[in-house]
């Protein structure tokens, strides 16, 4: 496809291109532009340009592209490759069987925080009263599949916090899509605005990464440096987090973190130092990679 034009066209011979030809050249440069997925980058931007499904997609393989979409593609590509996340070039990502809404200023919702929810749900399926608080929400997407996600009958209280304004924005938006109103947003740091022994279960994805970790990584170079960035190790936040645990922690609560698996030990220690009598345990990603640690309080 180098013979491509930005309107779609070949030069040599001028018939325009089909999708075949359209996903293998957005493969080669989606590769280049070091994509770890460069198949399915240029077939999920193809099929948003095409507004189709994949089964649509393989059925009209080898037509002809309409040269407005091939331009389309063409520009998304490009998008693609200076960085910018598949997800916010499609305006979404799929969380929990959820479409998440997402664009520049809000984290996109990883799969492996999908774990996070379940143990979460698992925890609160014989809870029905508890009071919930998602701490970095972001998208509001772990906030929002709890609400999803919970057992018919359940009063559960879920609260979505984040100190970016542009983030819960983003959870708001995301709220009205899913018609989940019942969930609260607020904007404030951290836990520092709930009242004593108020949470019963404190959920945290929050920056953890390290600013050596960022700058090896270009694939994050797109997204809010205050949804990835936790200070000179990477724990600031989590140990101001967990310092105010014995405060907003109500008894028979319980704390779920992700975390950067080289950090679990340490907060592990942490946790255990700060409110002594803690039951820890730490759950595995796909990949065997310790991911979160989560405790309950006696
Ligand atoms: C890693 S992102 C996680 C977003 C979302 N929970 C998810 O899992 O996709 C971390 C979020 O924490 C928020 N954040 C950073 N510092 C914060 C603070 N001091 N208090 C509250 N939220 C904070 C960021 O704005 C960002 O939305």
């Amino acid at each position: 496809m180098e013979a491509v034009e930005a309107d779609g066209r070949r030069t040599a011979d001028e018939h325009p291109i089909t999708p075949a030809e359209a996903i293998r050249f957005g493969a080669t440069m989606t590769a280049h532009g070091g994509s770890d997925t460069p198949r399915l980058d240029a077939e999920v931007l193809l099929r948003h340009v095409l507004q189709t499904d994949r089964a649509d997609l393989f059925a009209r393989l080898t037509d002809p592209l309409p040269p407005a979409s091939a331009a389309a593609f063409l520009t998304l590509l490009g998008r693609r490759i200076a960085g910018e996340p598949i997800a916010y070039l499609v305006g979404e990502k799929e969380f929990m069987g959820l479409p998440i809404q997402v664009g520049p200023g809000v984290l996109v919702p990883r799969p492996e925080t999908e774990l996070l929810v379940e143990w979460a749900l698992r925890w609160l399926s014989d809870r029905p009263d508890a009071v919930v608080v998602d701490v970095g929400t972001g998208s509001g997407a772990i906030a929002l599949a709890v609400a999803a996600g919970l057992p018919p009958g359940s009063r559960a209280r879920i609260i979505a916090a984040d100190e970016s304004a542009e983030a819960l924005a983003w959870a708001a938006r995301n709220r009205w899509a899913l018609a989940l109103d019942t969930v609260e947003l607020v904007r404030g740091d951290l836990t520092t605005w709930l009242a004593p022994a108020t949470a019963d279960l404190v959920l945290a994805n929050l920056p953890y990464l390290t600013p050596d970790q960022i700058a090896e990584n270009p694939l994050l170079a797109a997204e809010p440096e205050g949804a990835l960035l936790g200070g000179a190790d990477g724990l600031d936040l989590i140990r101001r987090l967990v310092a105010d645990l014995p405060r907003v922690l109500a008894p028979g609560g319980a704390i779920g973190l992700e975390l950067d698996p080289g950090q679990t030990a340490q907060v592990t220690a942490l946790l255990a130092e700060t409110l002594p009598g803690l039951r820890i345990e730490t759950i595995a990603d796909l990949a065997g990679l310790l991911r979160h640690v989560v405790a309950e309080r006696p």
